[in-house]
């Protein structure tokens, strides 16, 4: 068994919470436990607070050149310890380890992004009613951000808000998830390096909800920002009523893909392949539910079948691995159930549909013959399944596509110009690859609508979040 380390929060510059009792962090490969975190609370929700309020003045009054210099650090330290934070991630969470060294360069692509545009927190002059009044708008970070995060990106969700709010002069304090707290303090470590000062940036791990609470419970936290499940989501809409804090939420999706009938077949195969296996499936914006015109619908679910057949399923630390275990066995009963439910309504499976006989592995599945009374075609699944539905036109991919609560991300595949541009713009969806399959980036704005979530982050809108407007009148007399 390998050697298991303690290790620890940090708040206010310190490595703290060796004297709480600890949460293990288990290999879902193999099922061992690979480290520990200190169980923190309310009480250590509370001091983070504290440690981000007091720093709060000093940080928000440097330079917005200084700010970036801190990041580009930042940066550059991740892109240097790229092996360790893959490998970190991959241990804890079973990313395989290309898809972690990859997770590690988009992660930090944040703090690159966001470096820059610290630069360009502009403010406006607006014209004037009155000739003895000039009225003018400058923007101000709007406090101490506590950023709550999920297990399926360990770094690149830290990063995502990290960025933007340090950028803009917010101090943060992160709670990682409790099944990946390993990586974020990694990241900890790195921020160090980077000589953040002391406060700016700090750790608190433990019971999500006793240190939500805390900082739920102090007005000085002005944002909160979460990415993870919708129920979650309006729990932390509710809890926020209190102090009015502003609020930013990535939360559940239920991509639909279409395939309409003047398709690429092969470009939409490369399409679905890179979005629904990436993380084992275990993707908010990974395709969902699969509506396939019927002129293309044969040639796609044999091609679509050929490439799954050659994903290798297995140990996440192997480089040549496509597909690791789930994160734990709530997450591969979730995936059981559904193929279970699918199979009973009549789906047709082509290739997979079981889960491994030992450990957390669900096998690549494709599914054909789905239909909305499917469990799967109405929820996210979280796991490596491909449902194909049969569309008889474009106009029932669409109502089909847009009949959930959901709005993350969707995706089309047509070589048609005017009809891709028709069919996107009746999709509710806040992300809409076209012909592409992987459509995140750091500097596109990346949310959703409805239930999906409140505000964006990445790109300038990602600034947005962490700053507000004063608006300033100024008499002239
Ligand atoms: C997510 O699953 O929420 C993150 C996916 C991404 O950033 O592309």
């Amino acid at each position: 068994m390998a050697d298991v380390k303690n290790y620890l929060m940090h708040i206010n510059g310190e490595w703290v919470g060796d004297e709480l009792e600890t949460k293990d962090v288990t290999n879902p490969a193999t099922g061992e436990v690979i480290g520990t975190v200190p169980n923190g609370g309310e009480s250590e929700g509370a001091k983070a607070v504290e440690a981000a309020h007091n720093a709060f003045d000093s940080w928000s009054n440097l330079t917005a050149y200084e700010r970036s210099g801190y990041l580009k650090k930042l940066n550059n330290l991740m892109l240097e310890h790229e092996d360790e934070l893959a490998r970190m991630m991959t241990l804890e969470m079973g990313k395989p380890m290309k898809e972690s060294r990859g997770e590690v360069k988009y992660a930090a692509s944040f703090l690159e992004w966001f470096a820059e545009e610290a630069k360009r927190v502009y403010g406006e002059t607006i014209p004037t009613h009155a000739a003895d009044k000039r009225l003018r708008v400058w923007k101000k970070p709007v406090g101490v951000a506590a950023a709550i995060t999920p297990w399926n990106f360990p770094a690149a969700m830290l990063t995502r808000k990290m960025g933007p709010a340090l950028a803009a002069g917010c101090t943060f304090i992160m709670k990682p998830s409790g099944e990946s707290p390993l990586t974020a303090v990694k990241l900890m470590e790195l921020c160090e390096e980077a000589g953040i000062p002391k406060g700016v940036v700090n750790l608190v791990t433990g019971s999500s909800s006793k240190i939500t609470k805390a900082f739920m419970g102090d007005e000085r936290v002005r944002k909160i920002t979460f990415t993870g499940s919708t129920e979650v989501g309006k729990t932390l809409i509710k809890q926020s009523a209190d102090y009015v804090k502003n609020v930013s939420l990535e939360l559940g999706g239920h991509a639909p893909l279409l395939v309409l009938d003047d398709a690429d077949v092969d470009i939409a195969v490369k399409g679905l392949m890179a979005s629904k296996f990436r993380n084992a499936g275990q993707t908010c914006i990974c395709a969902n539910r699969i509506y396939v015109q019927d002129g293309i619908y044969d040639q796609f679910v044999e091609k679509i079948t050929e490439a799954v057949k050659g994903l290798k399923v297995g140990n996440p630390e192997e480089d040549s691995t496509d597909i690791g275990p789930l994160i734990n066995q709530d997450g591969l009963d979730k995936v059981k159930h559904h193929v279970k439910d699918a199979v009973e309504k009549g789906a047709e499976v082509h290739f997979g549909g079981e889960s491994e006989n030992n450990g957390l592995y669900f096998e690549p599945t494709v599914l054909s013959n789905a239909n909305p009374s499917m469990v799967m075609m109405q929820e996210e699944t979280f796991g490596p399944v491909i449902p194909i539905q049969k569309v008889g036109s474009e106009e029932e991919a669409i109502k089909l596509a847009n009949d959930t609560p959901f709005g993350l991300a969707a995706y089309v595949f047509t070589e048609n110009a005017a009809r891709g541009t028709r069919v996107i713009e009746q999709l509710d969806y806040g992300i809409v690859g076209w012909n592409n399959g992987a459509p995140s980036a750091a500097q596109a704005p990346f949310g959703g609508m409805k239930e999906s979530g409140l505000g964006r982050e990445g790109g300038h809108e990602g600034m947005d979040a962490f700053v507000e407007s004063q608006y300033v009148s100024m008499g002239m007399e």
